[in-house]
């Protein structure tokens, strides 16, 4: 009995992908997209690395069904899957310039869900999605999953969850819960690895700091290392150009600026001990990546002026519904903070409020893009919008659909341009049924086919015979022919000049295997209101 129940979810799930005949081990996640990218949204692709909230048991299964780092257009369309190729967990998937040239970097590693860290190393790969580096934290600690940020043209920081003992009695802890955890996060040189800056919490921020008491249920409480009272728990790192930081410390509902040179505390905004009186809707808790943004500071603001965004969760839960959860505003939101050091004065310049009044009690990123627009990135509840810069929502999704949909998350969310020429070959097969010959191809990762080009292979010598072309819509081209069996096909990809990319492999038709009838079809995009995706320009 137990057995067949396990079998037809199973064969549900298989039912549900099927997606690309020219890639049927890929099962990735179909965006629900309820409010289509309107024409001003930016240019560029999603960056984003969903993952099951819940975890599966035999019984029951959690979308994505292929948790990992994925590119996609606005319709939904797939520009590329990371899954398998960043292996183990991964998140915090960006692109970025090292040392001039375009790169992609993620975070690899452990994820410990219930305590909200994770132990490993950032890998960084080039526009063939080869991997040049793997940098991991310095001075015998491990890379936390939070942060990676490139703050010059070769150094990067990072963060890192170091549980340590220290006697917790005067904060309410009995003589057992001895294990705090020291926020601390570095600097590195990427090429080498080296250590160039590493700054600890337990320095400069004492326990008194944190909002959330030393307990069981909250976050930590002390009694091993594993169970360490995460009193600060920095989740993002930024460095100006005077080279001083800020760091989110979560825990303490407050971002702190830091000194580069002797790591003193410059000031705190919100938390307990802000240095700042805050102006309407300015105060945020449980907050997420905060980063400086002088470029949009007006002519008129003088060094006293600091502008910063930042993602306020207003939420603290645990995901899997144990312990309590606190809210401090009815939504989560996206907001760019003005500073004043010499009035010492907070005001918000924008907020972001979710289209369905979203709050996550975990994860969230706020990207200011180049042309004034805003994505805020909903974090535990899996979702993503694009703003103008007045607020207003022009696009916003899910990160999958349906019943795989239900509890999936998503750290951070990005858009980004990107071109990718991958190293791996494309993809075809060519399957025949009653009504013809379908060829289909698809190349991973590639942004810069625009036509594909058919040919049959004739004679033992390999000579080409033109089968006719295909316009690149989306991640799979597909071109048919009338029927007659035994073919041997090869296409070429072409870029916008006409130029050959790449050729594919010869392939021999075969007879076309069909979904079952009456299955369960999820075929091609989810977009409301929408019955096919839209064809959007590379
Ligand atoms: C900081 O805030 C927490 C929660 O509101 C409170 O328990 C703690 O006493 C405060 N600490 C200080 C130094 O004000
Ligand atoms: C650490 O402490 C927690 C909370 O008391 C407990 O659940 C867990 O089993 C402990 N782990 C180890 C390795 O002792
Ligand atoms: C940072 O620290 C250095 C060395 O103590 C000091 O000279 C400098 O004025 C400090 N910067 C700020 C912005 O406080
Ligand atoms: C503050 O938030 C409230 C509720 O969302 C809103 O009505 C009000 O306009 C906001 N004020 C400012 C200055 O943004
Ligand atoms: C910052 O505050 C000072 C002191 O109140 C004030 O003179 C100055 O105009 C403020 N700067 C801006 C850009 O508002
Ligand atoms: C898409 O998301 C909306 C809002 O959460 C939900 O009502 C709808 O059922 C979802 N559609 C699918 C196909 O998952
Ligand atoms: C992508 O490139 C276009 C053209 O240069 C630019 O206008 C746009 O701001 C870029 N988008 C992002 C997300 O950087």
């Amino acid at each position: 009995m137990k057995r067949f129940i396990v079998a037809a979810s199973v064969l549900q799930l298989a039912a549900a992908d099927w997606q690309y005949k020219s890639r049927t081990d890929l099962a990735i996640p179909r965006l629900n997209i309820t409010i289509p990218a309107a024409d001003n949204v930016e240019q560029g692709f999603l960056f984003v690395a969903p993952f099951a909230g819940y975890p599966d048991t035999a019984f029951e299964q959690h979308g994505p069904r292929q948790a990992g780092p994925y590119i996609f257009r606005d319709n939904g369309d797939l520009i590329w899957s990371g899954y398998g190729i960043y292996s183990i967990w991964s998140t915090n998937f960006q692109a970025a310039k090292w040392k001039g040239r375009d790169v992609l970097f993620s975070f690899e590693g452990d994820h410990n869900a219930g305590y909200g860290h994770g132990h490993g190393h950032t890998t960084i790969m080039d526009q063939h999605y080869e991997t040049v580096r793997e940098l991991r934290a310095g001075n015998h600690k491990l890379t936390d999953k939070h942060e990676f940020h490139v703050v010059s043209d070769n150094t990067a920081v990072i963060q890192v969850y170091q549980p340590v003992p220290r006697d917790l009695t005067a904060y309410g802890a009995s003589e057992e819960q001895q294990w705090i955890v020291n926020a601390i996060f570095q600097e590195l040189d990427i090429t080498t690895g080296e250590l160039l800056f590493e700054w600890a919490s337990l320095d400069h921020v004492a326990p008194d700091e944190a909002i959330l008491p030393i307990n069981p249920g909250q976050a930590g409480s002390g009694y091993n290392s594993s169970d360490a009272w995460d009193y600060f728990h920095i989740n993002s790192v930024d460095k100006n150009s005077d080279g001083d930081y800020i760091v989110s410390a979560r825990d303490a509902c407050s971002v702190h600026k830091i000194n580069g040179s002797d790591g003193s505390i410059i000031w705190r905004l919100d938390g307990n001990k802000s240095s700042f009186k805050l102006g309407e809707n300015v105060t945020f808790c449980f907050q997420h990546h905060a980063r400086f943004h002088p470029e949009l500071k007006s002519e008129d603001d003088g060094d006293d002026i600091e502008i910063i965004s930042l993602y306020d969760n207003s939420a603290h839960g645990t995901e899997d519904g144990r312990g309590t959860e606190v809210h401090t505003a009815p939504t989560s939101s996206g907001k760019i903070i003005k500073l004043n050091t010499t009035a010492w004065t907070a005001e918000l310049v924008q907020g972001f409020y979710p289209p369905d009044d979203l709050r996550s009690k975990s994860q969230g990123s706020t990207q200011l893009l180049p042309n004034g627009n805003v994505i805020v990135n909903w974090g535990s509840e899996g979702a993503l919008t694009e703003y103008d810069s007045e607020g207003n929502v022009l696009f916003h999704t899910y990160m999958d659909s349906g019943y795989l949909g239900l509890g999936v998350e998503n750290y951070r969310g990005f858009r980004y341009n990107w071109t990718g020429l991958p190293n791996e070959e494309p993809s075809i097969v060519a399957l025949e049924n009653d009504d013809g010959t379908t060829v289909y191809v698809s190349w991973n990762g590639d942004t810069e086919t625009r036509v594909w080009r058919f040919y049959a292979v004739t004679g033992r010598f390999g000579g080409k015979t033109l089968l006719g072309e295909t316009k690149r819509t989306s991640f799979e081209t597909s071109l048919t022919l009338p029927k007659q069996s035994g073919l041997t096909i090869v296409a070429e990809a072409l870029d916008v000049k006409g130029n050959v990319l790449r050729t594919t492999a010869k392939v021999n038709s075969e007879r076309e295997v069909l979904p079952a009838k009456g299955g369960k079809k999820h075929g091609g995009l989810l977009v409301q209101g929408q019955q096919k995706p839209a064809w959007m320009e590379l």
